[in-house]
């Protein structure tokens, strides 16, 4: 089978195509035929090495796909070859056919196509953990979303508004905040790109603040990090929650006065690791997501679609701060 594969750290330009052995699905595993493979940032980090997790080398890269389901192994009852499926796998999504633990795997609702599938769970999982089991997100909040149009924020903006919150979206150009308008945030700002020097950081805070009124936000989303962290902490309300959930702009260090001052938490975000320790609270979340969707309140937005051999230029999107909600590879 065709993959597209690391096989020396670097950046999306060292991914080559090979041909590779077909996997087999072991106990508890089925083998998937790959229809679209979602494009996340972690793709972009492990493909670096720089992610939390460092798959063995030679490996594809590509961490949720939808696709059919081909052979089940042994013990597996829940699904069956040709059921069409989503799946979490880490990484080897950007291949033709890949192994998944069934436990991992979601029956697609029929009337999902194969990229919105792939461009769903990564997503809206890591957003609708983040703000319900993590900040207690209640109507009439204002949630302010850093990073409002890429793909965990666009996320978070959908389901800010479906969970009744008042929703600011924060990005660095017109078109993302267009984009996340149009998915439900009431208004919002354009940041500058940086790099921000003492002044520069002190506009960005005073930006934050008059974008969340004299209250301040109740919850910011911060999948953005960098000097974007401080300053929208800055404009957080009494008792607010503070979400960490990204770095693409780097890791910022935050004055821990700043908790203090504000009475507010600093809530650290790791979905991967939250549906180990929790997999019955996560599958009430894919749940509640799956109808979400089929409510029409929560849509993937597909931006952007490349075949498997241009999967290196998929991944680049996201680095180059160019990628509007999801980038999706697919696979004939
Ligand atoms: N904690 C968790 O459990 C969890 C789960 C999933 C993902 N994540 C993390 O969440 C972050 C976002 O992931 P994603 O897949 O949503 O990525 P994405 O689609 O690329 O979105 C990231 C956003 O960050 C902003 N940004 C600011 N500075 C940037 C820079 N130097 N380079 C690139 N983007 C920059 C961009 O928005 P503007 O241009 O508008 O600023 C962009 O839309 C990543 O750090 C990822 O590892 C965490």
């Amino acid at each position: 089978m065709k993959a597209l594969v690391s096989e020396a750290s670097g950046g999306p330009e060292t991914l080559v195509m090979r041909d590779l052995p077909v996997p087999t699905a072991g106990a508890g595993e089925v083998l998937i035929r790959v229809r679209a493979c979602g494009v996340n940032y972690p793709d972009a980090l492990m493909i670096e090495d720089k992610y939390q997790f460092r798959p063995e080398r030679p490996f594809a890269p590509g961490g949720e796909i939808a696709g059919d389901v081909l052979t089940v192994g042994a013990g597996v009852t829940e699904f069956a070859a040709g059921d069409r499926v989503i799946a979490l796998v880490g990484h080897g999504g950007m291949a033709e056919q890949v192994v998944a633990k069934a436990p991992k795997c979601l029956k697609m609702p029929a009337a999902m196509p194969y990229d919105e599938a792939a461009a769903l769970i990564f997503t809206y999982g890591t957003s609708y953990h983040a703000l319900k089991q993590r900040a207690a997100l209640k109507p009439g909040d204002t949630l302010l979303v850093l990073g409002a149009a890429g793909g965990v924020g666009l996320a978070a903006v959908e389901l800010g508004v479906a969970m009744g919150a008042r929703v600011l979206a924060a990005v660095s150009s017109e078109e993302k905040l267009a984009l996340a308008k149009a998915h439900g945030a009431t208004d919002g700002v354009i940041y500058p790109r940086g790099p921000f020097d003492k002044d520069g950081a002190k506009a960005l805070a005073d930006l934050f603040k008059n974008a969340c009124g004299k209250r301040g936000a109740d919850v910011v989303y911060d999948a953005v990090g960098g000097d974007y962290a401080e300053a929208a902490l800055r404009a957080i309300a009494w008792e607010g929650r503070f979400l960490v959930v990204g770095f693409p702009a780097g890791i910022p260090r935050i004055p821990l006065n700043l908790a203090l001052l504000k009475g507010c938490q600093i809530v650290g975000i790791f979905w991967g690791s939250w549906t180990e320790r929790d997999p019955v609270a996560n599958a009430e979340n894919n749940r509640e997501l799956i109808e979400l969707y089929l409510a029409g309140r929560i849509k993937p937005h597909v931006s952007l679609r490349f075949p498997l051999a241009d999967g290196g230029l998929a991944i680049q999107e996201l680095p180059a701060r160019r990628a509007l909600g999801k980038v999706v590879v697919t696979i004939d």
